[in-house]
């Protein structure tokens, strides 16, 4: 039951990501400030939804571990971390100050400059969220470990 739970969880998490993300770029590039400020407003709501499956994730994961050990286990711990890390002191007062600013419609060059962070941020929390998953599956036995 908690591989499921944690499995769940974090394709949940990498999925509400991956929608920040990509309704970012695509409102940036091709909609107009409306657009942009609905979407930075939607991201603070859905940090309501991310954080706790982001909580299940670990938390799952770190009871799942107990018991193990080995290198991809440690990986994950350490990726955890960072994701988290960059989490709550990055991605969270990021998405708060861009909301802040595109509601007043504050589009100045600092805007454009914290939404690139968020971006490259996002996008690496992502990656290392796959990485996580990648590792998931091979301690689960469902992806076979690359021999070396
Ligand atoms: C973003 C973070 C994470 C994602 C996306 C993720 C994803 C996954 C996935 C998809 C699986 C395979 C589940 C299955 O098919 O049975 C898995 C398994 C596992 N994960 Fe994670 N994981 C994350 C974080 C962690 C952390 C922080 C730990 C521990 C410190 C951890 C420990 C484990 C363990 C031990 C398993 C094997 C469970 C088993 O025995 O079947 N994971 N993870």
């Amino acid at each position: 039951m908690k591989p499921i739970v944690h499995a769940i969880a974090g394709s949940a998490a990498m999925l509400i990501i991956a929608g920040f993300w990509t309704s970012t770029l695509l409102s940036e590039v091709f909609l107009d400030y409306a657009a942009v400020a609905a979407v930075k407003h939607a991201i603070v709501y859905g940090l309501f939804l991310l954080v706790p499956f982001m909580a299940v994730t670990g938390g799952s994961g770190f009871a799942l571990g107990k018991t193990r050990k080995g290198s991809l286990l440690e990986q994950k711990k350490k990726r955890m971390a960072i994701i988290g890390t960059n989490g709550l002191l990055v991605m969270i007062p990021v998405a708060i100050y861009l909301n802040g600013k595109a509601a007043t419609g504050e589009f100045d060059a600092f805007f454009y400059a914290v939404q690139v962070v968020e971006l490259s941020v996002g996008g690496m929390q992502f990656t290392l969220m796959s990485m996580n998953f990648r590792d998931g599956l091979k301690l689960a036995g469902k992806l076979r470990p690359r021999a070396n």
